[in-house]
């Protein structure tokens, strides 16, 4: 477990998921009835933005640098407010003071009948995320292993809800491990959503993990993508997924609205033309 977050958060990676995050989250909430979110991949909830590791890598200066400092046509700006409400307090300039993770998003936009529940292995990690979030009764702190809790925790007693399943990708073989586990889950919930995080690297990968899930009888899946250059000679990540298994009936709509925007905004070039976008449904 070398993967630390705290080098990447606020990237464009990171921008990508918690805006879809946010969308999956804001249409939850559409229901007076409660629901669950389960974070089987926490991290720290917020990522302190002076930090040593931020200020080291500076990506986020790439993602939510670029966002908060555009000019949002308003119907952009609509879908972005949870997220950019989530963000939170900014400098003289406009740029944020830390970034919030999915724990941090989540627990803006939960509503007091909603319940939420963490997941995170790295013991120091663990500890930061509890003093992060502070005290806060609709939420369970686990140091646990999120795959065995993607498998154990569902279906939760509320019936419904979000489980979001965002591993490291360290290993060769995480496709394998993230389908496998996901299946194990969606057969004790089919009907729950699960939003599945990978990195877009190789394109043979991605088909092969969702022929797997069709395969197994997976039958409402959204392919969301994001990429913001051409592949670098230095393997730098540049492309983003998200896998949404029972995506809400907005979701498809809404990303094609807002990854073309997200695209251009965060895009390397200037000119973004390597930038590209994918919603299949
Ligand atoms: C990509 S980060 C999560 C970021 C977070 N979901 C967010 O959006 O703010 C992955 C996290 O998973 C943790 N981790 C690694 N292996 C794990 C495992 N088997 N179970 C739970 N957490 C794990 C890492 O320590 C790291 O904090």
């Amino acid at each position: 477990m070398n993967y630390r977050h705290a080098f990447h958060a606020g990237n464009f990676a990171d921008v990508f998921k918690h805006v879809l995050l946010s969308r999956i989250l804001a249409y939850l909430s559409r229901k007076e009835t409660p629901f669950r979110y389960i974070d089987t991949h926490a991290g720290v909830g917020r990522y302190d933005l002076s930090g040593e590791e931020a200020q080291r890598t500076q990506e986020w200066r790439g993602g939510v640098g670029r966002v908060l400092s555009a000019d949002m046509p308003p119907h952009i700006r609509e879908l972005l407010t949870p997220w950019l409400m989530a963000v939170g307090e900014r400098d003289e300039e406009g740029m944020p003071l830390s970034y919030p993770g999915s724990p941090a998003l989540a627990q803006y936009m939960l509503r007091s009948q909603d319940k939420m529940t963490f997941c995170e292995l790295h013991p120091k990690d663990v500890a930061t995320l509890g003093a992060n979030m502070g005290r806060d009764r609709r939420m369970k702190i686990l140091e646990l292993d999120g795959y065995m809790a993607l498998r154990a925790y569902v279906p939760p007693v509320e019936r419904r809800g979000l489980v979001m399943v965002d591993p490291p990708f360290e290993n060769v073989d995480e496709f394998d491990v993230l389908a496998q586990n996901f299946l194990e889950a969606w057969r004790k919930w089919p009907t729950g959503v699960y939003a599945l995080w990978h990195p877009v690297k190789d394109s043979r990968l991605i088909d092969n993990f969702y022929f797997d899930l069709r395969k197994a009888g997976v039958e409402r899946l959204l392919r969301l993508e994001l990429t913001i250059a051409a592949p670098t000679p230095d393997g730098r990540l540049v492309g983003t997924g998200l896998c949404v298994v029972n995506p809400p009936h907005v979701l498809a709509e809404e990303a094609r609205i807002l990854l073309p925007w997200l695209a251009n905004r965060m895009a390397l070039e200037a000119d973004g033309k390597d930038a590209r976008f994918m919603v299949k449904g």
